[in-house]
């Protein structure tokens, strides 16, 4: 099959809808201009927008084309984050905190970014904190990538639960998550991984309004493929997006390359 530059090959499963891009930058492209043509018409009809922002490989280059294209007017959004890692510091090179204050914050300058507090010397009372910034008013729009094992943010497969009670919870990490950080160069050793970590959980993330979900590269092509072929479980949380009124996955050819109805 040919894919012609700039046009996703598109289909649905279920109330999903996926797109397809030839390349990693096509298809970082085409999710920030269908990012900007959201942002605009609906800061049209209200004053402020509410993102939640995911962190991760999959997010640099359609984060710099977002703001490369220019056109939104960021100092009216109210930003929020996926997940941080338990006991790292804002200042850590490690942690999500530094990722969006260089790649986003620095950049655009946002009404607000209210990041959560890696480091905070309650992490239950930083939970109800964080919980009760993100339900005061809805979320507009909620970015996401997509964990080895089918995580969001870090509800893993252990710990997701489509039902969960909380906005806001810890979570211990699995293994997979801690040796792909590794990988990734994002920490030295194992060890170095944090154990624990701080997530918004699943009805958090479904209560956004859209959701664009990010996935790259052959390392996420099995996964991909579980999520959207077999059935929806905890087993895969990437799953339940498919019964999200209007959640949009963005594949490019190599995670996608295992799909059916490719
Ligand atoms: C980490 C983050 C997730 C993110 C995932 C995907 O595990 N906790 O929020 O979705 O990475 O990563 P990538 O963007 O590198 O595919």
């Amino acid at each position: 099959m040919m894919l012609v530059s700039n046009t996703p090959k598109i289909f649905q499963i279920d109330d999903l809808s996926v797109n397809i891009y030839p390349c990693e930058i096509e298809l970082a492209q085409g999710a920030a201009q269908i990012v900007r043509e959201y942002l605009i018409s609906i800061l049209d009809q209200q004053t402020e927008v509410r993102i939640l922002l995911a962190t991760g490989s999959s997010q640099i280059q359609f984060l710099d084309a977002l703001i490369a294209l220019g056109g939104v007017d960021w100092s009216r959004l109210i930003l929020f984050h996926l997940d941080e890692y338990l006991g790292v510091e804002a200042e850590d090179k490690n942690s999500f905190c530094y990722y969006l204050q260089e790649r986003v914050e620095r950049r655009v300058k946002p009404k607000q970014f209210h990041y959560i507090k890696g480091d905070a010397t309650e992490p239950i009372t930083e939970c109800d904190r964080y919980a009760n910034l993100l339900n005061k008013q809805p979320i507009d729009l909620c970015f996401l990538g997509i964990g080895q094992n089918g995580h969001i943010a870090f509800n893993e497969p252990s710990v997701a639960n489509f039902n969960d009670p909380h906005w806001v919870k810890l979570v211990k990490l699995e293994e997979l998550t801690r040796q792909i950080q590794v990988k990734q160069d994002n920490f030295p050793h194992i060890d170095a991984v944090p154990q624990y970590a701080y997530t918004v959980t699943i009805p958090t993330i479904l209560s956004a309004r859209k959701i664009i979900c990010l996935a790259t590269g052959i390392s996420k092509a099995g996964i991909v493929k579980t999520a959207l072929e077999e059935e929806i479980t905890v087993s895969y949380p990437i799953s339940i997006l498919r019964r999200h009124g209007d959640a949009n996955l963005f594949l490019d050819i190599n995670a996608a390359s295992l799909l059916e109805n490719r």
